[in-house]
């Protein structure tokens, strides 16, 4: 049986603390490695129905009960939580190596904090009829989400090929359909597909403004939805051809053209 949130909640939060004393005080090493192990096998049966309803199709209803979990989150676009060390067991990702030289305004990988990943797909609420084009995809934690929650197909733009083989082998063990990761400078990408498009601040300056523009002109065409997470937030939030209910830089803010 699946676990409910609160329980994985305390779960993974008593992990991090047992570490935290584990590294504060070495004198009790002994038991509080003993209670890790215990916790470890506690974590992989609680992962395992997970993986199950995945690998059957049924992701989207396993995770539900996840998605909502954003709303008590700490104001902060950048801190981790109990459902990362939740997504870190779920998805598994092989090493990407060592990361590659970024240019200047390149924003080096960070992934979403788990519950904006959760906050924005929750609000986004794609459908079939999406194309979800995360634009910097890292390992792809938002598209995979996505593929895993929605009938939506979903796409990564990413321009470290380490990040996107990682990312595309984590896919294929979860036997995800409907997914595929590219390496690409966003400047280059196709976004002719997309109706929904993701950027956690990938990049700054003229970089961002390179691609707003590309954004811009795609607008022309058709409407989409852009969600967005961090500093790049206030600058969309600037674009007269976009609209958002309200703009928070330290949560997913959703507009529309
Ligand atoms: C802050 S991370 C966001 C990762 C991912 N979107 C997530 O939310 O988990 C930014 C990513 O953008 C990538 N990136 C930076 N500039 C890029 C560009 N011009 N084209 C494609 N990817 C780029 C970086 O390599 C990095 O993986």
């Amino acid at each position: 049986m699946r676990p409910t949130p609160d329980l994985l909640r305390a779960h993974f939060e008593t992990i991090e603390s047992l570490e935290t004393l584990l590294e504060e005080d070495p004198s009790q090493r002994e038991q509080v490695t003993e209670h890790l192990d215990r916790l470890d096998q506690v974590t992989r049966s609680f992962i395992e129905p997970y993986r199950r309803a995945i690998a059957e199709g049924n992701g989207r209803r396993a995770l539900l009960p996840l998605l909502t979990e954003g709303s008590d989150s700490p104001p902060s676009a950048h801190s981790y939580d109990h459902l990362d060390s939740f997504l870190a067991e779920l998805l598994p990702f092989d090493d990407p190596g060592d990361p590659v030289a970024l240019s200047p305004d390149m924003v080096f990988y960070q992934p979403t904090p788990a519950r904006h990943a959760f906050a924005f797909l929750h609000a986004a609420q794609l459908t079939a009829n999406d194309t979800l084009i995360d634009i910097g995809s890292g390992l792809g934690h938002v598209p995979l989400l996505a593929a895993i929650t929605s009938d939506a197909s979903c796409m990564g733009i990413e321009q470290d090929m380490g990040l996107v083989r990682s990312a595309t082998s984590c896919a294929e063990a979860l036997h995800l359909s409907r997914i595929a990761f590219h390496t690409e400078d966003a400047r280059d990408a196709d976004f002719s597909r997309g109706t929904v498009f993701y950027l956690y601040s990938p990049f700054t300056g003229a970089m961002l403004d390179q691609v707003i523009e590309r954004l811009r002109l795609e607008a022309a065409q058709r409407p989409f939805r852009i969600g967005t997470l961090g500093p790049c937030t206030n600058v969309f939030a600037r674009q007269p051809w976009l609209h958002a209910a309200s703009v928070d830089e330290h949560r997913p803010t959703l507009f529309y053209t």
